[in-house]
């Protein structure tokens, strides 16, 4: 599942997009991304190879961008106008990118309005390769990725295993889903000027699970959903972001390290592996304060436990508590603090005896608010001054508000991105 809102957004609103399409079956996909990158509030610009008006029409991307397709560098205005679309770009993303059109593009060719724009820009360039494997397994198709990746700088996302076109069977060679293509755009559209390029960050989200036997656990109903938008925010900001949940039914993030945990102690464990080097951690995961004591190795039967069944807990770990000296020196700790009454006090003593920088209080008993919603009505709580009361957001606003705190804190204290130990 891929919760994320289609409204106009930073990183991907105002910004101008060259979506280049090129002959592949994978073609027909990229009507979504031109779709999407349009309902988030970029400005798309479609440019068609030959090849590409053989599997879908120019039509299909006019419909959804509103904007006409460029096709033909043969005439007065398609002369001008790759010089025109490279220059003013934000992003130029080619997908799919065939086989053949990475060849030309490794040797600079510009025998087409893509190609010409390609060579004409400036801006970040990614591409999503699409072929069949054989191909994609070519040395000579290596060759050229190596060239276009390592030498020109161009990004690419994919090819994945899977399944091919119709015949071809499965193997390396099938796009990139449209939404990752989409959210790579995001990240690379995104101006330079933002506080978390290059910054480790490690987030904890979701849920834990204490078991009680092989089939049951202690849980809660935390869905991930806060944890992972502030994640997915993190790295469209140019963070270098590792996610460490619980169980989660969410799809992983694109682009980051994601570590999957049940366990609260499994979650400390993780959290101490790839914290050390982070600049900004957020403990955003609802982790559950005991476990049973002894878990049993066999599904507990009724026969064995009778009419009433007592369980005994323990204290888990407090892991924010316990990392509280983890991250790079001056770096930056968010906690977070979901309450049914005091809720501001509760979250000042949160913020002392764990070492956050900044607690984000939220209640637990309003319907729109906390577990298993989409929104959040929360209050920042910072060491100094007054609490900065939210209005009911969403929890991707919630994140990009809070990330937009982290990255005064981490500019005031003035860590240079990769100062680890
Ligand atoms: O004490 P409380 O659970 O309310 O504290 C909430 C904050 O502490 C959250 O940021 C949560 O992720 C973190 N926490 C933790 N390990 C625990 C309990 C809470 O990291 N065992």
């Amino acid at each position: 599942m891929v919760p994320w809102s289609l409204t106009p957004r930073p990183p991907w609103e105002g910004r101008r997009i060259v979506l280049g399409v090129t002959g592949g079956i994978a073609a027909y996909k990229s009507v979504q991304i031109a779709r999407d990158l349009t309902l988030l509030g970029a400005r798309v610009d479609v440019v068609m190879t030959e090849a590409a008006g053989r599997f879908v029409g120019p039509l299909s991307f006019e419909g959804v961008t509103g904007r006409k397709v460029a096709d033909s560098l043969w005439s007065a205005e398609g002369s001008a106008l790759h010089i025109a679309l490279g220059r003013d770009a934000d992003l130029l993303v080619v997908a799919p990118a065939t086989a053949d059109f990475l060849a030309r593009a490794a040797q600079g060719r510009a025998d087409d309005l893509l190609t010409t724009t390609l060579l004409a820009t400036r801006a970040p360039v990614l591409m999503a390769p699409a072929m069949n494997h054989r191909m994609w397994d070519h040395s000579q198709t290596r060759a050229n990725v190596e060239h276009c990746r390592d030498r020109l700088g161009y990004h690419l996302v994919g090819p994945y295993g899977g399944r091919l076109g119709a015949g071809e069977g499965s193997g390396m060679g099938r796009m990139a889903e449209p939404w990752e293509i989409t959210e790579w755009c995001g990240r690379l559209a995104e101006g330079p000027s933002r506080a978390l390029r290059g910054r480790r960050i490690l987030i904890t989200a979701g849920p834990t699970r204490e078991p009680l036997d092989p089939v049951r656990f202690v849980g809660n109903r935390s869905s991930g959903l806060m944890g992972f938008a502030l994640a997915r925010e993190a790295w469209l900001r140019g963070g270098e972001v590792t996610l460490v949940t619980g169980p989660s039914g969410l799809t992983d993030p694109v682009g980051m390290t994601v570590v999957r945990v049940e366990k609260a102690r499994e979650m400390l464990e993780a959290v101490r592996d790839h914290g050390a080097a982070a600049d900004l951690l957020v403990y955003a995961a609802a982790v559950a304060d005991y476990r049973p004591t002894s878990p049993s190795s066999r599904k507990t039967r009724k026969a064995d436990t009778g009419s009433r069944f007592t369980i005994e807990l323990e204290e888990n770990p407090d892991i924010a508590a316990e990392t509280r000296s983890l991250g790079t020196p001056g770096g930056v700790r968010v906690g977070f603090a979901l309450e049914t009454e005091d809720l501001l006090d509760r979250a000042r003593a949160k913020l002392r005896k764990k070492g956050f920088h900044l607690v984000v209080a939220n209640p637990a008993d309003e319907p729109d608010s906390g577990f298993d919603v989409d929104t959040n009505r929360v209050t920042m709580v910072h060491e100094e001054g007054p609490p900065e009361i939210l209005p009911l957001l969403s929890k991707e606003d919630v994140a990009a508000a809070i990330l937009d705190r982290a990255e005064r804190l981490l500019e005031a204290g003035r860590v240079a991105p990769g100062t680890s130990p």
